[in-house]
C-alpha cells in the first residue's frame, strides 16, 4: 500500500493523518497516512526510510520546513519564494518539494467569501508562517498587501522577493492610520497569548480578521476582532484542511471535499 506521513517535532498533535485518511475514504483510495516523531537530527533518515519503504509523498511541519526545502531535488516557484516546504512528493527516485500553506489560506478565506481580489490586505508577521503565503495572497491580485512586523527589516527581506507587486513592509505603529478590508494574523503571538500591538481602531475597519492558529477557544485576536465588532472573524481550521487538500491533489491528482473534514474536526474541538 501506497505510504504517506507527516514528519514533526513535536508531531502527536497532529490531525493530519485523520484529514487524510478522510480524503481517502471519501475517494476510494487505499493508502496509508501516519504521524512520525523525528529527532531533530534524523529528518533526512527519516525521508530516505520512507522512499524506500513505498513512501509515495509526505507532510512537513515544524521544525523541519527549511531541512525539507534543502534536501529536495526540485522546487515549485512557490516553495522556492517561501524558502520552506510542507509537501513532498516522491517521483521515481526524485524528491520534488512543494508548499501548499499559501493556497489553503487562500481557499479558506475565499470559502469564506472574504474578497481578496482588489482588496487591501494587512499580514501580521514576517516569520515562516507569513513567508509561506505572500506569494498566494499576491496571486489573487489584491490592491495592496502590507506586511506589519514587529522586526521591519523582516518584512523588507520579503518585500524585496516580490519586487513589481503592490506590497510594502510597515512596522505595528504605521499601520495605526490605515484602514485594511482584510488583516491576517501570521505572527506566533497567539501562541505564547501575547497581544499584538495594533490599535482598536485598524481592526475594526476591517471587514474581515482571519487567524492562522485555531484552536478550542477564540485566539486573543480574534476575540479583540468579535468585541470591536468586526463582521467576519475566522480561525486556521479551514486553512489546516485547505493545505491538506492541496498536498493530496499533488499526490493523486484528487480535489477532495474539505467540508465534511472541516466540519468534524470542529466537531471534535467544541
Ligand atoms: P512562524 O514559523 O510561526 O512564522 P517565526 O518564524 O519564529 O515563526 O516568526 C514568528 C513571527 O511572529 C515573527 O513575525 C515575529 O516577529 P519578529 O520577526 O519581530 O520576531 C512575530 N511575533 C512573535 N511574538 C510577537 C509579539 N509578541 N508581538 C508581535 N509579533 C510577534
Amino acid at each position: 500500500m501506497d505510504q504517506y506521513r507527516v514528519f514533526g517535532n513535536p508531531i502527536a498533535q497532529s490531525k493530519s493523518p485523520f484529514i487524510h485518511q478522510q480524503f481517502a475514504q471519501q475517494s476510494q483510495l487505499r493508502l496509508n497516512y501516519e504521524r512520525e516523531l523525528v529527532p531533530v537530527d534524523k529528518f533526512e533518515s527519516a525521508v530516505n526510510n520512507l522512499v524506500a519503504n513505498q513512501g509515495k509523498g509526505a507532510n512537513v511541519t515544524a521544525p523541519f520546513k527549511e531541512q525539507a526545502f534543502v534536501l529536495c531535488d526540485q522546487l515549485s516557484e512557490r516553495a522556492k519564494l517561501a524558502g520552506a516546504v510542507n509537501t513532498l512528493s516522491f517521483v521515481n527516485g526524485t524528491i520534488i518539494g512543494d508548499t501548499t500553506d499559501g493556497v489553503g489560506l487562500v481557499s479558506d478565506l475565499l470559502r469564506h467569501q472574504i474578497q481578496l481580489h482588489e482588496g487591501k490586505i494587512l499580514l501580521l508577521g514576517a516569520g515562516g508562517a507569513a513567508k509561506g503565503v505572500v506569494q498566494a495572497l499576491l496571486a489573487q491580485a489584491p490592491k495592496s498587501l502590507t506586511i506589519a512586523n514587529r522586526t521591519l527589516s523582516k518584512a523588507q527581506a520579503i518585500t524585496k522577493q516580490y519586487p513589481n507587486s503592490n506590497i510594502n513592509a510597515v512596522t505595528f505603529t504605521d499601520t495605526e492610520h490605515q484602514t485594511f478590508d482584510v488583516i491576517i494574523n501570521a505572527t506566533s503571538a497567539g501562541l505564547t497569548g501575547a497581544s499584538l500591538p495594533i490599535s482598536d481602531q485598524t481592526i475594526k475597519n476591517a471587514l474581515a480578521c482571519y487567524d492562522m492558529v485555531y484552536g478550542k477557544t477564540p485566539t486573543a485576536f480574534l476575540q479583540q476582532a468579535t468585541s470591536l465588532g468586526v463582521k467576519q472573524v475566522v480561525d486556521g481550521l479551514g486553512m489546516l484542511v485547505g493545505q491538506a487538500a492541496a498536498s493530496f491533489q499533488l499526490w493523486t491528482g484528487i480535489n477532495p471535499d474539505v467540508e465534511p473534514v472541516l466540519a468534524s474536526l470542529r466537531a471534535e474541538l467544541t
